[in-house]
């Protein structure tokens, strides 16, 4: 067998490894705020806000002007292009904004979920064309890692096999690029919560999809020590009447991830999925409290369960921008506790903090 061309220098290697480490350093997660115009459209009607680009611009400053209690619970931010270019209502660089705060940039790089043919509805995620030099001008201005996203659906058929390896091809070749440049990839294999399956079902179901990705990995020659990987939590579907412990829910999650995910991983950053906020937090609480052995840092990279408390504490208002901010400091405080396994202020998941799901997500 041919030796991997072009391989990446020791220098590379090292780079990206520390770069991976610097955004899950211990008590460290991610915000995701990189939603594309059409999902800000989503968030914001819930709250009665018009989709403009000033109030997007709006939002994401609430988000960004948290004070210092957030450096040491967020390692790095996800950014939408727009976003990447905007300022704050005193001009300065949104960019520049968060990396005096020693936190990390990240953008998203891929161009949106599209149908797959051959399939019964499921997708694959396109944008590899023009990637090279997207990460070549982002590196340039400020980022340091980058995240696509791909979209699994499970059904009594789905996913099928042609959509978990063209998903997985896709997510390897994207992750190959994003190295050549010096970007650390986020690999985000999301397979839906939509439906009445049980947990043993989403974790059988993610433990095949995980697979395959990492086979995709060594086949495109990706290393894997300067990535993280974003995957959901294995939850039962959302439609499922059986209801589960967070232990049995970090049990089914961790024994997946050790199935599948080579200890030379860096971080697995969990996405919320449209989970209450509180519940995405006793659950990562809960996966890194699992007493199984872990060789990987288990974090965050939420969007929603970082966001939601602020959105709704915000809805437009000029005068509430403040207690806006602090809110999301809270959700990112408390995320920083249970990616240490020790959070213990599960309190709220019922009925005052509503799951934050919308049927078949985009993003
Ligand atoms: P949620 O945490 O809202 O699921 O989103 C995270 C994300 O970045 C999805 O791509």
């Amino acid at each position: 067998m041919s030796q991997q061309f072009p391989a990446l220098s020791e220098t590379q290697k090292r780079d990206l490894h520390e770069t991976a480490l610097r955004i899950v350093s211990p008590g460290r997660g991610i915000l995701a705020a990189d939603e594309s115009v059409g999902s800000m459209a989503k968030r914001l009607a819930q709250v009665g806000v018009e989709n403009s680009e000033e109030n997007r611009r709006q939002f994401r400053q609430i988000l960004f002007s948290a004070d210092d209690r957030i450096n040491s619970c967020i390692g790095g931010v996800i950014f939408f292009h727009e976003t990447l270019y905007q300022h704050t209502d005193h001009g300065v660089p949104f960019v520049k904004m968060i990396r005096d705060k020693g936190i990390l940039v990240g953008v998203k790089v891929d161009k949106g979920v599209v149908p797959l043919p051959g399939t019964c509805g499921e997708s694959t995620t396109q944008g590899l064309d023009g990637l090279s030099e997207r990460c070549v001008q982002y590196r340039k201005d400020g980022a340091s890692f980058a995240k696509w996203r791909c979209v699994l659906r499970i059904s009594d058929t789905n996913p099928s096999k042609l959509a978990i390896n063209e998903n997985a091809n896709v997510l390897a070749r994207y992750c190959s690029i994003c190295q050549q440049h010096g970007i650390v990839p986020i690999i985000e294999p999301e397979i839906l919560p939509d439906g009445d399956h049980d947990l043993r079902r989403c974790q059988y179901i993610t433990e095949k999809v995980l697979a395959a990705v990492y086979k995709a990995m060594s086949d495109h020659h990706v290393y894997l020590e300067g990535t993280l990987l974003k995957p959901n939590m294995v939850t039962p579907g959302h439609s499922c009447s059986t209801k589960y412990s967070p232990e049995e829910v970090a049990m089914a999650t961790v024994t997946a991830l050790r199935r599948t995910v080579p200890p030379a991983v860096t971080g697995v950053t969990f996405l919320s999925g449209g989970q209450s906020e509180e519940e995405a937090t006793v659950h990562l609480n809960a996966i890194n409290n699992c007493p199984l052995s872990k060789p990987w840092i288990l974090s965050f990279s939420f969007g929603r369960a970082l966001q939601a408390s602020a959105l709704r504490a915000w809805r437009g208002h000029k005068e509430n921008e403040k207690s806006a901010t602090e809110q999301f400091i809270k959700r990112a405080e408390v995320n920083s506790l249970a990616c240490q396994g020790k959070y213990s202020g599960a309190d709220n998941c019922g009925e005052t903090n509503p799951r934050i799901y919308g049927s078949y997500h985009t993003y």
